[in-house]
């Protein structure tokens, strides 16, 4: 598969394997769970590593230290697109436990999958001040995410970046086309959609795995 533009595939090997354990369809949901919160603390790390940072002196038990160096300027949010992204949320709070958490409650309307209704959003009152990363389990149409970000776009957001477990070309491009200056962050980029428009190989339904519904 070419290489996609502005996206990360996080290739650490812990990574790659707690993947695989969640592809695995005798996973049951506890460890499902278990697994998401730990894959969604290492694609945290790789989602921030642009923070910003600076210099400051400090007193170390044996000395003074002028630059040492802390997070500075612009503070994260985070915002699960529910379900599947609630799931993620307790692993990337894990990271940036002072991060606020906003909720986007939307579903894809089951008669045209290239439509979806939201139902649902409370955002920090100061998200156009923070970096958002956007939680879902799934990037698979992209039909949510568009709208997700759309929505926290529309409340002032301007750095966004969008972190998936898994996703697949179709909702990759169908993203980048509707906000190219979103970065992707992702545990797997997979072949394509089924006639369902669920990811193929996948891991099934992600919310109903990650929550004990099916
Ligand atoms: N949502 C899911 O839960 N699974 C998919 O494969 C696609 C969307």
């Amino acid at each position: 598969m070419a290489e996609l533009e502005n996206v990360i595939v996080c290739d650490h090997p812990l990574v790659q394997h707690k993947v695989t354990l969640l592809r695995d369809k005798n996973t049951g949901s506890k460890e499902f769970r278990e697994l998401v919160h730990e894959i969604s603390m290492f694609m945290c790390y790789e989602a921030t590593r642009d923070l910003p940072l600076k210099e400051v002196q400090i007193q170390t038990p044996l000395g003074e230290l002028a630059n040492s160096k802390v997070i500075s300027g612009r503070k994260v949010a985070f915002v699960p697109i529910m379900r599947g992204g609630l799931g993620m949320v307790d692993g990337a709070l894990a990271l940036v436990p002072t991060a606020k958490v906003g909720h986007v409650g939307i579903y894809r309307d089951k008669q045209n999958g290239n439509t979806a209704t939201d139902y649902y959003c409370k955002l920090p009152f100061d998200i156009a001040n923070r970096e958002v990363i956007v939680l879902d389990l799934m990037l698979a149409t992209g039909v949510s995410a568009v709208k997700t970000i759309d929505i926290v776009k529309k409340a002032g957001a301007a750095n966004i970046k969008f972190m998936c477990v898994l996703t697949c070309p179709d909702g990759v491009n169908a993203l980048h086309k509707a906000h190219p200056d979103v970065e992707i962050i992702c545990g797997a980029v997979d072949k394509g959609l089924n006639e369902e428009l669920y990811i193929v190989p996948g891991i099934g339904d992600g919310g109903d795995r990650l929550f004990g519904t099916k």
